[in-house]
């Protein structure tokens, strides 16, 4: 086989940017290593930066979004029993998010991929990238037990933390950022109305707690756990029971509980390797990053990768810009770096840590109140939460 662009995982990452360069004319196979129904499985984020709902109508993909989503003008910080409102149009000159799952975004490009005829091959094993600096990159994996090779110019590895792409780089050329926190999320999703029309992060002493929704009939919350702590343990009743004691008291008074349809625990970590590139391969999405929840920016940062991988080779196929290539790694780690440190911020600032000292513990308080009583406080926050601006690539 033969193609321009092989795409390496079938999560957001690689069907939306196959299925932009489907639109352009540009040839990609798309290698999956999980069947469909797998994939559609996970229960990930929910919230939508503006330049990403931009994206996905552009790939043509955004009727039921924009049909079923709920754009959100706003979010609460909840503290000290008291609620506090960022007003993120009216802070940001009228940029607003839109609350749609990633279940949902993933199904909706999945149903494009499939009308588009384009090829996918799901259930691939031991997938292999070969040549990534020579003249003849190329792809080799197993599917229904027949070994295959796609060539192709060049290779996406849009595969998520665990896949194969960053570890088909040699040893010593990538460079490492990483931190790991010392807690972890438990998440239940259940179908019940939203307690608040706008999500709630809630700061407490015993811990942080998110109120989050997917519909107006369905709800996703989430409470701090500590690292080691086992979802067996967690009983529905004992969800309930901690999140209402971490919310203000008149917000838990009109929580509506109900059956967990699904209920895991998420460590949380930051992580960045650089550079995202190595010869024909491009690093996408959680292949090269990860960050913690908190800012809702895991999914989002996945599609500004591949609207920089996206820009770039259109302009290579369409104009023969093959230096523009070698910008790739840079444009994307100026936002990504961007965004880690608002999702480190936000995580530092609103969860307990099991080595806090008094003093820590004040300025973690004085942080937040300082920043939520300013104006160019809450600016800040609201700027980074809709989403920092795609770089134009030119
Ligand atoms: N070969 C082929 N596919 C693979 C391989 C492999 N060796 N290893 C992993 N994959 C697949 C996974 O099964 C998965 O479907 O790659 C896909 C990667 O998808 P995601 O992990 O969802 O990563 P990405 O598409 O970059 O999505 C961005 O943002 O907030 C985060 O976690 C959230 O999933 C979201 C991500
Ligand atoms: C979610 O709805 O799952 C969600 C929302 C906001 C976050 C993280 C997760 O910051």
């Amino acid at each position: 086989m033969k193609t321009q662009v092989a795409i390496i995982g079938a999560g957001p990452s690689g069907l939306l940017l196959g299925q932009l360069l489907h639109k352009a004319g540009i040839d990609n196979v798309i290698i999956e290593r999980q069947s469909a129904d797998y994939v559609l499985g996970r229960i990930r984020a929910g919230v939508l930066e503006q330049g990403m709902v931009e994206l996905l109508r552009e790939a043509g993909v955004a009727q039921r979004m924009d049909r079923e989503g709920l754009v959100h003008d706003g979010f609460e910080l909840a503290f000290d029993g008291r609620l506090e409102h960022i007003d993120l149009k009216g802070l940001t000159g009228g940029k607003t998010v839109m609350i749609y799952g990633q279940t949902e975004v993933t199904r909706d490009l999945m149903e494009a991929r499939q009308a588009s005829g384009a090829p996918i091959f799901y259930g691939a094993s031991d997938v292999q990238l070969h040549d990534l600096k020579g003249d003849t990159p190329h792809v080799t994996f197993t599917h229904n037990g027949e070994t295959l090779r796609l060539d192709c110019a060049h290779i996406a590895g849009c595969d998520g933390f665990h896949g194969v792409s960053r570890q088909s780089i040699p040893a010593g050329t990538l460079k490492a950022f990483e931190r790991v926190y010392p807690f972890g999320w438990l998440g239940v999703l259940a179908n019940t109305p939203p307690v608040n029309a706008e999500l709630i992060y809630a700061s407490h002493a015993r811990g942080f707690a998110l109120c989050s929704m997917r519909s107006p009939t369905r709800t996703r919350y989430y409470v701090q756990v500590a690292a080691e702590e086992k979802v067996e343990d967690w009983s529905d009743a004992r969800f309930w029971a901690e999140l209402k004691s971490r919310l203000p008291a008149e917000t838990a008074a009109r929580l509506v509980t109900g059956p967990s349809i699904e209920k895991s625990i998420a460590p949380l970590r930051s992580f960045v390797v650089e550079p995202m590139q190595y010869g024909h391969l491009f690093l996408v999405g959680d292949a090269a990053h990860i960050v913690p929840p908190t800012g809702a920016k895991g999914l989002n940062l996945a599609a500004s990768d591949v609207n920089t991988l996206y820009r770039i080779l259109l302009k290579v196929y369409r104009e023969g810009r093959v230096d523009l290539l070698e910008r790739y790694s840079a444009v994307c780690l100026k936002r990504i770096w961007k965004a880690e440190r608002f999702s480190w911020w936000m995580t530092s600032m609103l969860h307990r840590f099991p080595d806090t000292d008094a003093f820590s513990a004040r300025m973690q308080q004085t942080e937040l109140d300082y920043f939520v009583g300013s104006l160019a406080g809450r600016t800040t926050i609201a700027e980074n939460y809709v989403g920092l601006p795609y770089e134009a690539i030119d």
